[in-house]
């Protein structure tokens, strides 16, 4: 069975000038120790995507379409009350600038030990037990458990996150920029410790970031989403040697290799399409450097280029399931 499979998931937000269209039809599915990239502009609806996952959506944003099985579960028809005595233990959440959700005038350990005791429904001693093994696993000395927040660092207080997130044995563990604030020593720690639990705990992971070549190095496979919707899904070979859609061409542009003659990247000439109006034909059209007259009014449907490489462009060609 697939841990996690996302079906034209359409998830809303209601706002004073109508309906905003924040993911617009996003498949996209995830196997055990498997690592997904999601990349894409500032507002491509990354967030949107990991918050209706894990039904963490502000009161404004529902889930308009679309399905999310988790082990064969569609967890968009949970109630409230069921969602909530899974979450964590099914998918939890390292979010971005995770530091300020740490509360500061309680010890990190018992922070994480009330996790366990609210979850797993244990004495509070087995909690702090629990809390210094995850502690250990995340590579920290165990008798930090009794620090508070802003006794730690940056790189701690994202690792002690990574602990708490880790708390329930989650089958699914979403990183949304959980390195953003950090310098780049402790980022690739951080990812790096990832990388390991993921593939020692045989856990899903989602990471989401502006930055292609993190997932370059992370993950088996990269999503790139363009206004709500994922434009091109593939292996990193697929994404980056195999490209298929002019937007993640753009996107890879962007990111100069390491190592090579330092260039201002060009950046994406536009902005991204107003997704409280309906779209007409291909949403990147407007940006695109190699359009063509049918994508200004047909919208491109998702081929399949091989394997599990999918774009949705029209320059792209489909490659016959018979073959
Ligand atoms: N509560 C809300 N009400 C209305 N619109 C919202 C709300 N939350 C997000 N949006 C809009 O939905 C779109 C997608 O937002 P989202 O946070 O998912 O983007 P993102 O890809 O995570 O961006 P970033 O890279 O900046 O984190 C944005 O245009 C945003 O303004
Ligand atoms: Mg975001």
């Amino acid at each position: 069975m697939t841990l996690l499979e996302v079906n034209n998931l359409k998830t809303y937000f209601e706002t004073s000038q109508g309906l905003y269209k924040a993911v617009d039809g996003t498949t996209f599915d995830l196997d055990y120790g498997e690592a997904l990239g999601l990349v894409g502009e500032s507002g491509c609806g990354k967030t949107t995507c990991a918050l209706s996952i894990t039904r963490l959506l502000p009161k404004e944003g529902k889930i308009h379409g679309g399905e999310i099985f988790l082990e064969g579960t569609n967890l968009v028809k949970l109630g409230d009350d069921e969602i909530r005595a899974r979450r964590w233990k099914d998918v939890s959440i390292i979010f971005q600038g995770a530091m300020n959700a740490l509360n500061p005038v309680m010890k990190i350990g018992d922070q994480i030990a009330e996790a366990v005791v609210l979850h797993e429904k244990v004495s509070k001693r087995s909690g702090i037990k629990r809390a210094e093994e995850l502690f250990e696993l995340v590579e920290m000395p165990k008798k930090r458990i009794n620090n508070y927040p802003h006794e730690f660092s940056g790189g701690m207080k994202q690792r002690a996150m990574i602990a708490m997130a880790l708390a329930c044995n989650p089958k699914i563990v979403i990183g949304d920029e959980p390195t953003t604030a950090l310098d780049v020593m402790v980022q690739a720690q951080i990812l790096n410790l990832l990388e390991k639990l993921r593939r020692e705990l045989r856990m899903g992971l989602i990471l989401i970031t502006h930055d292609l070549s993190i997932l370059a190095e992370t993950c088996d496979k990269i999503a790139v989403m363009y206004a709500g919707k994922i434009v091109e899904i593939g292996t990193i070979e697929d994404i980056f040697e195999r490209t298929a859609h002019p937007y993640t061409e753009r996107l890879i542009s962007c990111f100069p290799n390491v190592g090579k003659e330092k260039i201002i990247p060009p950046g994406i000439d536009g902005v991204p399409p107003n997704l409280l109006e309906p779209i007409k034909g291909c949403s990147f059209y407007p940006r695109c450097h190699k359009a063509l007259p049918i994508c200004s009014h047909v919208e491109p449907e998702s081929r399949n280029l091989g394997g599990k490489h999918f774009a949705s462009c029209h320059l792209s060609g489909e490659v016959s399931h018979e073959q």
